[in-house]
């Protein structure tokens, strides 16, 4: 039985890291473990930024955006030495085992350092892009999805009053995810993402059939990892092709990243830092916990970082009717 495990968040943080936090520590002090939270992701696992957490510590955080624990992206971490100095700082603070709440990154880095100097380790699912095979959604993307549907619904109504064509960016790596639910919910004429191919010509070709059915106002949905481009480039690839037409551009940017986690958002934190914390407990290791068809699953790093987490193409064709 282990008696002294470790939470940390790392990679881009997202709302609901806290309440997943939140969770790991009571899990852990209600089956009478201690946890530490280490500051700064791998980056202070190296400088041994370690801190006590009990209950307490994390009281009043479930509604917080954000990490209370701080966040980075280490390049440190990916060399061996960087790594064993991570192992040595485990090592010296009687670290048994560790919770990682981050995403493909996170979980690379986890996998490798679980090979290399077996410290078992489950992680969480944070992150807004949801775009981690082995579970339907992950922290943070609930939330990033209504931020980001907020401000398209304020796009609209200036479109609209402007008789405008905005081409409005989303996150989401290089997945599509955070914009197929924005341009369903918000409306969009358009959307673009990696895992589909619509080129500029098609885009065009759209907008000129849209504006012959007397549409004045335009939305199109653009991820931020569109091959053809980002929202500047197919802004200006189809100005040149309608001149008539009045583009803008709207890049969403980390608004997305922010801001306080969404009910769905706070109970899959809540369900998910339970499980890594009671899965760790039970011998489980270098495995992703999350929710697949409203199941708890652990699937193993391997999978989570190498298997693609497909996008339902019929979205695709709800956007083309809904926008008729
Ligand atoms: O992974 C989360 C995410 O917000 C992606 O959607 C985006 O591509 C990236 O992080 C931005 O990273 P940074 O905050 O380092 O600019």
């Amino acid at each position: 039985m282990m008696k002294r495990i470790a939470v940390f968040t790392s990679g881009g943080d997202a709302p609901g890291m806290n309440a997943c936090v939140r969770a790991v520590v009571r899990t852990a002090v209600y089956h009478g473990i201690e946890v530490y939270g280490i500051m700064r992701g791998y980056s202070g696992m190296i400088k041994g930024e370690f801190v006590r957490l009990d209950s307490a510590s994390v009281a009043n955080t479930i509604q917080k955006g954000g990490t209370i624990l701080k966040s980075a992206r280490s390049q440190k971490f990916q060399t061996r030495e960087g790594r064993q100095q991570a192992f040595d700082q485990l090592v010296n603070n009687g670290i048994e085992g560790l919770v990682a709440i981050g995403g493909n990154g996170t979980f690379t880095g986890a996998s490798l350092f679980e090979e290399e100097f077996g410290i078992p380790t489950v992680g969480a699912p944070g992150t807004i892009d949801n775009d981690l095979y082995g579970t339907d959604y992950t922290i943070g993307y609930d939330t990033a999805v209504n931020t980001a549907l907020e401000a398209i619904d304020k796009i609209r109504d200036t479109a609209d009053s402007h008789d405008r064509c905005f081409f409005v960016e989303v996150m989401g790596r290089d997945s599509g995810y955070i914009a197929m639910p924005c341009a369903i919910g918000g409306g969009a004429e358009i959307v673009m993402i990696p895992e589909t191919q619509m080129s500029t010509e098609a885009v065009v070709e759209s907008l000129k059939s849209s504006w012959r059915r007397s549409k004045t106002s335009f939305i199109v949905v653009v991820a931020e990892g569109e091959e053809e481009g980002n929202a500047h480039t197919v802004a200006q690839r189809v100005k040149e092709a309608i001149p008539q037409l009045d583009t803008r551009v709207t890049i969403i940017g980390h608004i997305q990243r922010g801001g306080a986690p969404s009910a769905a958002d706070r109970l899959l934190a809540s369900q998910i830092g339970i499980a890594a914390v009671e899965g760790l407990l039970n011998g489980m290791h270098n495995v992703m916990a999350g929710i697949v068809d409203r199941k708890l699953v652990y699937t193993p790093f391997s999978d989570t970082i190498n298997k693609k987490k497909l996008i339902n193409q019929s979205f695709m064709r709800m956007v083309e009717i809904l926008s008729v």
